[in-house]
């Protein structure tokens, strides 16, 4: 069981633990291979005896979009089933990085996650669509098109590999921060760029003439301060709360890519939930989902607002036939992985656009 505490010790005891759980999450994980990541599960009890635990981590803070929703379902899901369901959130990368959670959900240690798509690149090619760049021109088009029913089929497309989709969340639209001005692609030109575990968005840095660095979001801020990289790409709202601003003189507002999350568990765990708890859980997860996205877009400006009363970074912006030239120049990351992601898929997304 992880305790919540402060301590030194604790701390000390907590981290110890978490290395048992990521390794042994690993091991099963891997040995695993392609099966489905189910076994015979006993059905729980979520009594007031034994309340049932939902132990969800993730890497931003509270105040991001993903950090918001989080704490709504713990609150929601608490009232809704007093004592029978207890969820425990440990935002900003506390309890382990995204890379580590999709072993341990797999095996059980943690039993929700709500990771970036991108994160799920070595799993499926399907969610490589949302790393595209310049498919989507905003949220609203993301949004239409993972309630459209390929998008709605998305969610199911990890669950032979032991994660059930329960829901899509925004986080928002992305840009580069860097020490230079980025005006056109080719000034990003041998500057090392700190990516997401992505092909997508290796390909995208490369096509740039940058070196892409795969890396978790917690090691970032101290990357780019002691010139480990050079510059990276992110949402308005993980920009300010991980204050790259405050090291990254330039932020450029492409708007050239999505950040959203598959909220995910076990299907296993899910499953061996009492019927009453796993709908209502499932009513509150539709509830979070729309007020979340709802209100992506807004903190994430109040992020931007932030970031320019800050005076710390210049914000680089684009007349339409400006962008129309980035656009343009990343074309070729699209074919690289169009067979993969579907033709068709890239069309329907077109279409909605
Ligand atoms: C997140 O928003 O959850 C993380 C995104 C990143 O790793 O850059």
């Amino acid at each position: 069981m992880i305790i919540k505490t402060t301590g030194h010790l604790s701390m000390i005891k907590k981290s110890i633990l978490i290395k048992i759980i990521t390794l042994k999450s690993i091991i099963l994980f891997l040995f695993a291979g392609c099966s489905n990541g189910t076994n015979e599960t006993a059905q729980l009890a979520c009594s007031l005896d034994d309340p049932c635990n939902i132990r969800f981590p993730h890497v931003t803070a509270p105040s991001t979009p993903k950090g918001q929703a989080a704490a709504l379902f713990e609150e929601l899901a608490e009232a809704r089933f007093p004592g029978r369901v207890t969820v425990d959130v440990y935002p900003s990368s506390q309890l382990m990085t995204d890379d580590d959670s999709l072993p341990a959900l797999f095996a059980g240690e943690i039993q929700m996650i709500a990771i970036s798509l991108s994160k799920f690149d070595r799993m499926t090619q399907a969610f490589q669509i949302f790393d595209l760049p310049f498919l989507f021109p905003n949220i609203e088009a993301v949004e239409r098109f993972q309630n459209s029913d390929t998008g709605q089929n998305l969610l199911g497309t990890l669950n032979d590999r032991g994660f059930q989709g329960l829901a899509f969340w925004h986080n928002g639209m992305k840009e580069f921060s860097a020490p230079i001005p980025l005006r056109v692609p080719e000034d990003a030109n041998g500057l090392k760029f700190r990516i997401m575990e992505s092909d997508v968005l290796e390909e995208q840095i490369l096509n740039m003439g940058g070196s892409p660095q795969k890396m978790a979001l917690g090691e970032v801020y101290q990357a780019l301060q002691t010139g480990v990289i050079d510059a990276q790409e992110n949402t308005w709202s993980n920009i300010y709360s991980a204050k790259y601003y405050e090291v990254q003189p330039y932020i450029m507002e492409t708007n050239h890519g999505y950040i959203g999350y598959l909220v995910a568990v076990n299907p296993d765990f899910w499953q061996s939930l009492p019927e009453d708890v796993r709908t209502g859980l499932e009513e509150v997860m539709d509830e979070v989902t729309q007020w979340g996205n709802q209100r992506a877009e807004e903190i994430n400006l109040r992020d931007r607002a932030e970031i320019v009363a800050s005076g710390d970074s210049e914000i680089i912006t684009f007349s339409e036939d400006e962008l129309a030239v980035w656009q343009q120049s990343m074309r070729p990351v699209w074919e690289i992985f169009a067979d993969g992601i579907g033709r068709e898929n890239i069309a329907i997304a077109q279409s909605l656009n």
